[in-house]
């Protein structure tokens, strides 16, 4: 088999790193650094932190701090039109997965024409390198600082689009636990649950390499460690960095690997009834690995292995699918994740299969699926 380990992008990691913001945008030669980011980044004092360190190393920055939750095609256009206008030369994105995304996609606008729609992945149409980049995580969920992925609604279809390519890859992230320490539970136990899924899927994933089933494999044991901690106690600063390294080497390893069914799945609830991205992926992530156990058991083997659980040698590929499903189940309801049924009507579950079956994720699965075994994954994910 050969495998791309190609995107691994440079990173600062560690408690206090983002006081090092201002000092490596300035290294860079940028002058005007545009900042993007939300409200919730604002009312938890991070927006100010950051902003100030620009400031002290001597930048000018300019705010957009209207970013909203899975950021929209009509959003990023808005956006892009004021930064060009600002002439700003660098770019630093601060929050979850949400701002940074945001972040990426106004970055391709920087320097290739709008509109974003024109640069889906499902266009075939590249795009040419932004401005320099930083992304800085304030959730352990997406891995987005790593991955070379801006994910978009994209209002017109209803569905999430990626871009990807050299103005949607960081420059540098820079990963500081110590701004994970008020993250409020639920947030804290949605997006550890989607770093899970990157992992899980990326081993499970038509697209896995050697380099990323280790990182994949750390990043689950290392979650399995640590949610529950980060959860129960937001200022546990051991658990907040573990979950900080493992979000990051999950979103590694799936920049390369991909991820398949359960993002396919948890993409299209997330763009048509906004449901939190973690918490569709926490409860897609059993159905998906029950569905594939039987195309890579080998694989969800060490998915078992790394959970830490103990699983009788003499099961069949789909006894242990169910087995693991299982076991992802118990530690979704350990961490509080939330049923699809406080989001959607059941019999609104159909409407969904189109868009899981052609979302870009779908191809990665490690086995095709007809329009009936989605619905059944989907079924599965809401009687989770
Ligand atoms: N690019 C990628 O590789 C990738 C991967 C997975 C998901 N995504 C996308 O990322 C988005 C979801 O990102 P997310 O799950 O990180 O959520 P998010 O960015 O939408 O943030 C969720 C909420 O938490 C708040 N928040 C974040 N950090 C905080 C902190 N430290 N303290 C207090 N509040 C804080 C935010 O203000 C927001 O209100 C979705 O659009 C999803 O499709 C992208
Ligand atoms: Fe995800």
């Amino acid at each position: 088999m050969i495998g791309s380990f190609s995107r691994m992008v440079p990173v600062l990691f560690g408690p206090g790193a983002s006081m090092h913001t201002g000092l490596k945008v300035k290294q860079a030669g940028i002058q005007k650094v545009l900042c993007v980011y939300d409200q919730g980044i604002k009312s938890a004092g991070i927006a100010d932190k950051v902003i100030d360190n620009l400031k002290e190393a001597g930048l000018k920055v300019v705010i957009f701090d209207e970013v909203q939750p899975d950021p929209s095609d009509i959003l990023i256009n808005e956006a892009a039109q004021m930064a060009i206008a600002e002439k700003v030369d660098g770019i630093v994105g601060v929050g979850g997965g949400s701002s940074m995304d945001a972040a990426k996609a106004i970055n391709v606008l920087l320097t290739n024409p709008a509109p974003i729609n024109f640069y889906y992945v499902a266009t075939g149409n590249e795009h040419k390198p932004g401005k320099f980049m930083v992304l800085i995580p304030t959730t352990a969920g997406t891995g987005s600082e790593a991955t070379p992925i801006s994910v978009v609604s994209d209002i017109p279809t209803q569905s999430k689009k990626g871009v990807i390519g050299p103005a949607t890859t960081a420059a540098l992230a820079i990963v500081d636990p110590e701004l994970l320490l008020g993250l409020p539970p639920k947030v804290t136990a949605s997006t550890g649950m989607d770093a899970f899924s990157h992992a899980v899927e990326a081993l499970t994933s038509k697209g896995m390499n050697p380099m990323s089933d280790l990182l994949a494999e750390k990043a689950v044991s290392l979650i399995v460690e640590n949610l529950d901690k980060a959860v129960k106690n937001g200022s546990d600063m051991a658990a907040r960095t573990n979950m900080s390294f493992a979000s990051l080497i999950a979103g590694m390893a799936f920049s390369d690997a991909l991820v398949h069914w359960g993002h396919a799945i948890a993409h299209t609830i997330g763009a048509h009834h906004h449901v939190p991205h973690g918490v569709g992926c926490a409860v897609a992530l059993p159905a998906a690995v029950e569905y594939v156990a039987d195309a890579v058991p080998d694989k969800v083997q060490r998915v078992a292995q790394a959970m830490g659980l103990s699983i009788p040698k003499d099961l069949t590929p789909l006894e242990l699918g169910i087995k693991v499903a299982d076991a992802i189940r118990d530690l979704n309801r350990g961490v509080g994740i939330p049923s699809l049924k406080d989001f959607i009507e059941e019999d609104s579950l159909e409407q969904l299969v189109d868009g899981a079956m052609t979302d870009d994720c779908a191809m990665f699965g490690p086995k095709q699926a007809s329009a009936k075994q989605v619905l059944a994954m989907i079924k599965k994910a809401y009687e989770y």
